[in-house]
């Protein structure tokens, strides 16, 4: 979020101070907001004045908006808590934290099924937007070596992708200067099909995105149709265009929950794959991966190397500085859980999520879009049963705490309006319950309206 400078002239009076909440006890003075004070203050007063303030934030377990891990185990917040001071990039001097990387990028390696005859190189990322950018970055590098070696111009590169990517990829292509050419969704087609990208490619085309678990609906894209149309697209043009799996959720789901669908390094033409440790990775934020099925995949002008931490530290990273304890956390979770523990923390979350839209769907007001079978987030809309909007519905839970987030979906569906949940680990079936029974009240008190007009447009939700 980009913020705004507040003209102090403006906010002028009270406005521009913290009340000295606990005044009668230990303070006097108010505390500006927007200007350093001159003196510091003692460490219980700032700790209460700013628990407090945080109360107006949601609570993040009836947060069903979110994708990002809301609950931990006491033993890895610990960690996380001792851990605190390591910087991820003083590799030198926090060997051992490098090596959990190291050891965290070879069990996520084998865990997507890079063969075992090449050399799979990967890092961690602040999340999966850094990591979508570094994969982005390897394939345009690759594609301009490409147009170089055949002497041609490489100067109108372009990505292909659904319209129901994240907003990640926009910002790659924006910030890279590459086309992104985007299938717009149709009917009942939410997600990118291998016709629809062979219609978009073209020679200037440096890959294809397919998303494991769209932020739209939390369906799976078919990887492997997409890699099966490329590969005869290939081989008829003599083009290499390969694929980046944006599995940001389903990168931590489908090898527990759909171990034999083929969408990872498996597929020949599956490059690179990110996923966000602090989704479903179960960490909380900020961690992401990605992960090259082979050191060639990663250009070698893209890796710098510094010496000034001492040590020769090979980096690809938008960042410099970034928290460690992170990806401690992420090792906390691989050794906790192993293959057997995330399988029944997400099938739990996946039987939350099928039992919850099973419901929905029998209420009446409510079609599914999704039912939560994939990773475990499902959509629904409303249908001519109801007097009231998905909009009007987000408004009303929150009146009770729940943050369900409605939105519109983009081309050509924007008339397509949805209200959204994604199950985690920590929100529980009597949550579930809970919910379910705060939605038929809603539903009763909408339907007890005469003269309800439905609102057409919500707060937004931006994920
Ligand atoms: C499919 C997809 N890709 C990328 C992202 C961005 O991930 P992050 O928040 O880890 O940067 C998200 C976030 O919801 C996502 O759903």
């Amino acid at each position: 979020m980009i913020h705004q400078t507040v003209k102090l002239r403006d906010a002028g009076g009270e406005d521009a101070f913290l009340t000295p909440a606990y005044g009668s006890r230990a303070m006097s003075e108010p505390v500006p907001k927007y200007e350093l004070s001159e003196k510091g203050l003692p460490p219980q007063i700032v700790y209460d004045l700013i628990h407090d303030e945080l109360i107006l934030d949601g609570n993040s377990r009836l947060n069903l908006a979110t994708f990002v891990t809301t609950w931990m185990e006491d033993e890895a917040k610990r960690l996380m808590a001792e851990t605190f001071d390591k910087n991820m990039i003083d590799k030198d001097e926090y060997p051992q934290t490098a090596e959990i990387e190291l050891r965290c990028v070879n069990m996520l390696s084998r865990l997507w099924n890079a063969p075992a005859e090449n050399e799979a190189v990967g890092c961690s990322t602040i999340g999966s937007s850094e990591a979508a950018m570094l994969g982005g970055m390897a394939l345009k590098w690759k594609w301009r070596q490409r147009m170089k070696d055949k002497g041609k111009p490489a100067d109108k590169p372009n990505m292909v992708m659904g319209i129901n990517v994240q907003v990640c990829w926009e910002k790659f292509c924006r910030y890279w200067e590459i086309e992104p050419r985007r299938a717009p969704m149709e009917g009942d087609r939410f997600c990118l099909t291998a016709e629809e990208a062979v219609k978009l490619i073209d020679e200037n085309t440096i890959g294809v995105v397919a998303i494991m678990g769209s932020t739209f609906d939390g369906r799976y894209e078919n990887v492997k149709e997409i890699n099966d149309a490329l590969v005869k697209l290939n081989a008829k043009t003599g083009w290499e265009v390969p694929i980046h799996v944006d599995g940001a959720s389903g990168g931590f789901v489908a090898p527990f929950l759909q171990p034999k669908l083929e969408w990872d390094f498996r597929l020949p033409l599956v490059k690179s794959i990110n996923a966000s440790g602090h989704k479903f990775g179960l960490v909380f934020p900020g961690v992401g991966w990605i992960v090259w099925r082979d050191k060639a995949e990663l250009p070698e002008e893209l890796i710098f190397h510094c010496n000034y931490l001492g040590g020769d530290l090979p980096n690809f990273a938008l960042n410099f500085s970034r928290p460690g304890n992170q990806v401690i956390a992420q090792y906390y979770n691989f050794l906790r859980l192993g293959r057997e523990g995330y399988r029944r923390i997400h099938q739990t979350s996946r039987d939350v999520a099928m039992f919850l839209s099973g419901r929905i769907a029998e209420m009446g007001p409510f079609d599914l879009i999704s039912d939560g079978s994939d990773i475990p987030v499902f959509a629904f809309t409303t249908n001519g049963k109801a007097n009231f909007s998905v909009f009007d519905m987000s408004a009303k839970l929150r009146e009770r705490g729940w943050l369900v987030p409605a939105y519109t979906f983009p081309k050509n569906r924007e008339d397509l309006a949805v209200l959204r949940c994604v199950c985690k680990e920590g929100f529980t079936r009597d949550m579930a319950d809970m919910l379910l029974r705060d939605l038929r009240v809603a539903v009763d008190h909408f339907a007890s309206l005469t003269t309800h007009k439905p609102r057409t447009a919500g707060a937004g939700f931006h994920h």
